[in-house]
């Protein structure tokens, strides 16, 4: 692969999978890493062939956060004039489905980094966590605002404000996340839901994406209408009547994302 920090391949059609390789530094975000995590997901979002992505770590860390040591000397005036950290938001824009499959420790960045995923899926070994806390700070690339709408307020607040680590199993119990497999088998199981999403048609699991971002953003009367329009919209599609005609004639649909 043309990357430094991250292996990339296609274990299964219609699936990419983007691994984070910075192993001695537990897949500490740098960034040099996140220029390599964006360019990896535009690579892919634009890739024909590719219908769902699965993005992952080491079996000791999805990722430990950002890189403390890169960011200890930063000045108020270099991180506000650069806009530190808003180029990690482009994780959020991708338009095909991203799967997180977490082993080890999703820490600050790390955690924020899987919270932008679609769809987490962890390993028993998973612990996520916000310790910015225990560095002076608090998190930046959307921790404290994706981990209350997901697991509410007094979660987050405990998670921002102690430190403490998660495990996958109280991550699920929290709905942070899917579900928790047996050890071993998270980028597998990632890549088996992934080959799931691309048998289907690529332009309503794109729609699916989109309007259940929405809710995390639009009111409820608001949501609602965008859903009711996007659905409206996918009678205009192939897919819609190939798949409705399938049904109808008891056989599988034959999808050509058109
Ligand atoms: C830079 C890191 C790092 C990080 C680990 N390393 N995390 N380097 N930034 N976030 C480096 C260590 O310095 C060490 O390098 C090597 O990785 C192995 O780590 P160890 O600490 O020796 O491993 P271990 O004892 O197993 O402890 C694992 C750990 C610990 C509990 C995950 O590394 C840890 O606490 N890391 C920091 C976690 C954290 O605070 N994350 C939040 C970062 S702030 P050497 O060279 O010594 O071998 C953040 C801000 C988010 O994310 C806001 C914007 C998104």
């Amino acid at each position: 692969t043309p990357y430094e920090f991250l292996l990339t391949s296609k274990p299964a059609p219609g699936v990419a999978l983007v691994t984070l390789n910075r192993p001695k530094a537990l897949n500490a975000l740098s960034s040099p890493l996140f220029i390599e995590i964006n360019a990896a997901m535009n690579e892919f979002d634009n890739d024909d062939d590719v219908k769902a992505i699965v993005l992952t770590g080491s079996e000791k860390a999805f990722a430990a956060g950002a890189d403390i040591k890169e960011m200890r000397d930063k000045t108020y005036a270099d991180v506000y004039k650069n806009n530190f950290l808003e180029n990690w938001g482009l994780l959020t824009k991708v338009r095909k489905p991203v799967i997180a499959a977490v082993s080890g420790y999703a820490l600050g960045g790390g955690c924020e980094l899987a919270l932008m995923c679609d769809i987490i899926l962890a390993s028993p070994t998973a612990k996520f966590g916000q310790p910015e806390i225990n560095i002076g700070v608090i998190p930046g690339g959307g921790g404290s605002q994706r981990l209350a709408q997901v697991v509410g307020k007094s979660r987050a607040m405990e998670m921002v404000l102690t430190g403490r680590m998660v495990s996958a199993e109280e991550a699920e119990r929290w709905g942070m996340i899917s579900r928790v497999v047996t050890e071993g088998s998270v980028v597998n199981e990632a890549v088996k839901m992934a080959s799931v999403i691309a048998s289907k048609g690529a332009l309503s699991v794109q729609a699916g994406k989109e309007v259940v971002n929405a809710a995390y953003e639009l009111t409820l009367n608001e949501g609602l209408r965008f859903e009711r329009r996007i659905f409206h919209g996918l009678f205009a599609t192939k897919d819609q009547k190939e798949g409705m005609t399938a049904f109808a004639e008891k056989r599988p649909p034959n999808f050509t994302h058109e």
